[in-house]
């Protein structure tokens, strides 16, 4: 946003009017397919309930169901339209209405143990719900935003105004979103509230595909940008049968992570929907003029829909290194410079002979521009271990040899190469280094 004149930045609310919601779609439409265990209580969700048994067995599983259906000309039919499509055809039968209630009657409950103690599959909506108000009835619902994007869509106007934009252009914001997962797991990647970085941009109708395919992959080669090491992302097309109710086209930007491949962003075709929708809910014009056509309509929209703790995550993993050095190890984060929490740290050799005055004064200089870390503790060995973990790329030196010509020496964080350079360039130096 900050590099490109045809992106706007916003801070909408967390809290809108609920009816903002229905004309999304969320109050009918978010929502996950849910099954209890009887016995124990447990609430799983149906499409990652597979997840906890391993594959020999899930493949046994289908074998027999495809056994015992075989005598069924209907059955069998479904079940081979099934399996040539699905990608997962476990959870694909499970949740399909033909198979999904003889398949939950023989599983498991991951929890207890116990077989055929599974309710039917219930929809439950994922928007975390509060009260405005003292009263807590109906009436006085609000949620809390599952997504940033709406609070963008209901500003449109408003930001596109006020900022004289022209189509295309985008309106970005990054902001908490809450959604209420039954099954949190694996650290950030699934939490019930995340920072999304999202991105709408607002297109003619006609021009959708064109820009759909630019930012896909716009946004793929951002995250390499970053130094996301190579072959570890890719696309995940949607098939048609499994788009959001809003999108005409969808892929996910998966990362390999330990645990597998998993979406860090979403960039979707949402079409005309949710402007057309709000303009009905509300009652209020959201067309946009055209003064080169002078014509009114409502724009196409594309969105990239980043998890900000997700991608984190993912870079953080990603930058992970444990490697032996002169027969010690080490644990270095290798962010690319403008990730890394911290740019550079001052480390006086000592704690005298003037060394932490001149160290503090470079410091002090620093800090205008940068985000430093001054560190006087212990060995400067294990110093430079410490900015190794956090990722610092940059340790400066301030030692004997700075008192008598006032040269320090650099440290580079992944190949720990060491240069001299004078006190006065060390800013300069920062920042050719630091833009790259
Ligand atoms: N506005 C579209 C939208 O929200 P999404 O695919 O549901 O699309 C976008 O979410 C991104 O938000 C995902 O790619 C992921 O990075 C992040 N995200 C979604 N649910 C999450 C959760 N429970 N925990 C952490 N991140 C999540």
């Amino acid at each position: 946003m900050t590099y490109r004149e045809d992106i706007e930045g916003i801070d909408a609310s967390i809290l809108m009017h609920p009816k903002v919601w229905e004309a999304s779609g969320h109050v009918e439409n978010f929502t996950d397919p849910m099954v209890d265990c009887k016995q124990c209580k447990a609430r799983f969700r149906l499409d990652i309930l597979g997840d906890s048994i391993n594959e020999k067995k899930k493949k046994k599983f289908i074998e027999a169901l495809q056994e015992n259906i075989k005598n069924d000309p209907g059955l069998s039919t479904q079940f081979s339209n099934l399996s040539e499509k699905a990608e997962d055809l476990f959870t694909a039968l499970l949740e399909s209405p033909a198979f999904g209630k003889l398949m939950l009657n023989e599983l498991n409950c991951p929890q207890c143990g116990n077989k055929n103690t599974f309710t039917q599959a219930r929809q439950f909506n994922l928007m975390f719900k509060t009260f405005i108000g003292p009263l807590e009835d109906s009436s006085a619902v609000v949620y809390l935003r599952p997504e940033t994007a709406q609070g963008i869509y209901v500003n449109f106007l408003n930001v596109q105004g006020a900022s004289r934009q022209k189509l295309p252009f985008g309106i970005a914001q990054i902001g908490k979103a809450f959604r209420n997962e039954i099954n949190t797991k694996n650290f950030l990647f699934r939490t019930r509230e995340f920072e999304q970085m999202e991105m709408q941009f607002f297109v003619k109708p006609g021009e959708d595909k064109k820009w759909y395919d630019y930012w896909k992959n716009e946004r793929l080669q951002w995250f390499y940008s970053l130094g996301m090491t190579n072959g570890k992302l890719r696309y995940h097309d949607h098939p048609a049968n499994k788009l959001a109710h809003y999108a005409k086209e969808a892929t996910d930007i998966e990362y390999e992570f330990p645990f597998g491949w998993g979406e860090i962003e979403g960039i979707h075709n949402r079409t005309n929907f949710d402007l057309t929708r709000h303009e009905q809910f509300s009652g209020k014009s959201l067309k946009y003029f055209d003064e080169e056509s002078k014509e009114k309509f409502i724009p196409f929209i594309i969105e990239t829909s980043a998890g900000a703790s997700r991608s984190f995550m993912a870079f953080l993993v990603d930058s992970y290194y444990e490697e032996e050095v002169k027969n010690e190890s080490r644990s270095v984060l290798r962010f690319h410079s403008r990730l890394a929490p911290i740019k550079a740290a001052i480390l006086p050799l000592v704690n005298k002979d003037g060394m932490p005055e001149i160290a503090r004064n470079i410091e002090t200089d620093l800090r205008k521009n940068l985000k430093v870390y001054y560190d006087d503790k212990g060995a400067v060995g294990r110093r430079y271990r410490r900015q190794d973990e956090a990722g610092t790329p940059y340790c400066i030196t301030i030692d004997t040899q700075t008192l008598s010509d006032q040269t320090v020496t650099i440290r580079e964080r992944d190949s720990m190469e060491q240069i001299r350079i004078s006190s006065d360039k060390i800013l300069s130096y920062l920042f050719e280094k630091l833009s790259k």
